[in-house]
């Protein structure tokens, strides 16, 4: 089926490691397969986290491969047994991301792998290393948007400082770019520790409506549904892990659509 209608890309990125980027790759993805749009899901870390929470398998060829050449978009293409396609990786993607270095264009590569996925997907979701390395500026350059998890703890504003300022870098080669959001994940609304509720009230006076409404809450079944290489609306619909993501798409959408003309 002929479809020229562009997908929206989004890359989930932060350079702080274990943030949430992966849970929210993955089960932004997932919800927004409940909602019938369809999505490809790109695993843009050598950790190779959102491969193995949705594939079991080997890999044969990495999304590193794709980029360079040296395989085809079929056969690197994974279809997941929940319904979300992934373009995988492994370590060995750590030595495209060397490689890059030295190239002229080098922040094109993943924008042209799109070129020729453009009008299967709805959405494209990128989840990025906890870098700011050549692969997140090849992400960032892919993007419309980037959405930043953060914990609440008091390095975050730091971190999201971090990010917008390679962002606006980007900006120049890639005008479209924008901030969709910062999201607060793992977020205990009844820890006493004082500190989370002082960050968040923080976090919502400097971003305001930059911040999503949503926060992501501490919930297991999320942790869970990885070992059962599942997504949480596969592994638990009713748990808070789906709900807080099922309403996080919601906002996205309403912020795509708010901002995106297309
Ligand atoms: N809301 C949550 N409640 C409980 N556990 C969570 C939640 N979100 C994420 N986790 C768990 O926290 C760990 C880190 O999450 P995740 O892998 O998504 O972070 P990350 O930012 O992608 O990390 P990395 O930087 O290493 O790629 C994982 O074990 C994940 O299952
Ligand atoms: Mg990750």
């Amino acid at each position: 089926m002929e479809n020229n209608k562009k997908p929206v890309v989004i890359s989930i990125i932060n350079l702080k490691g274990g943030v949430g980027k992966t849970t929210t790759a993955v089960n932004v993805a997932a919800a927004l397969r409940e909602l019938g749009k369809r999505s490809l899901l790109v695993d843009l870390d050598s950790q190779g986290s959102a491969t193995r929470s949705l594939h079991r398998g080997s890999v044969e060829y990495t999304v590193g491969d794709l980029m360079f050449g040296q395989s085809g978009l079929e056969e690197t293409l994974i279809s997941s047994q929940v319904g979300i396609d992934l373009l995988p990786s492994n370590i060995e993607l750590a030595d495209y991301e060397r490689s890059l270095t030295t190239l002229k264009n080098y922040h094109t590569y993943l924008a042209k792998v799109f070129k020729q996925v453009s009008g299967e997907y709805d959405f494209i979701l990128i989840d990025c290393p906890p870098s700011l390395g050549n692969l997140t500026v090849n992400a960032l350059y892919a993007s419309d948007y980037y959405l930043v998890p953060v914990l609440t703890d008091f390095y975050s504003l730091d971190g999201i400082k971090n990010i917008t300022t390679t962002a606006h870098k980007v900006q120049q080669l890639n005008p479209e770019l924008n901030l969709l959001g910062v999201l607060v994940t793992r977020y205990n609304v009844n820890d006493k520790k004082i500190v989370d509720r002082q960050v968040f009230e923080k976090l919502q006076s400097v971003l305001g409506e930059l911040l999503f409404e949503t926060t992501i809450r501490v919930n297991n079944p999320l942790k869970d549904a990885v070992i059962n290489t599942q997504d949480i609306f596969t592994f638990d619909s009713k748990s808070n892990g789906a709900q807080d993501y099922a309403a996080l798409t919601q906002e996205i959408l309403n912020r795509v659509g708010a901002v995106k003309v297309s």
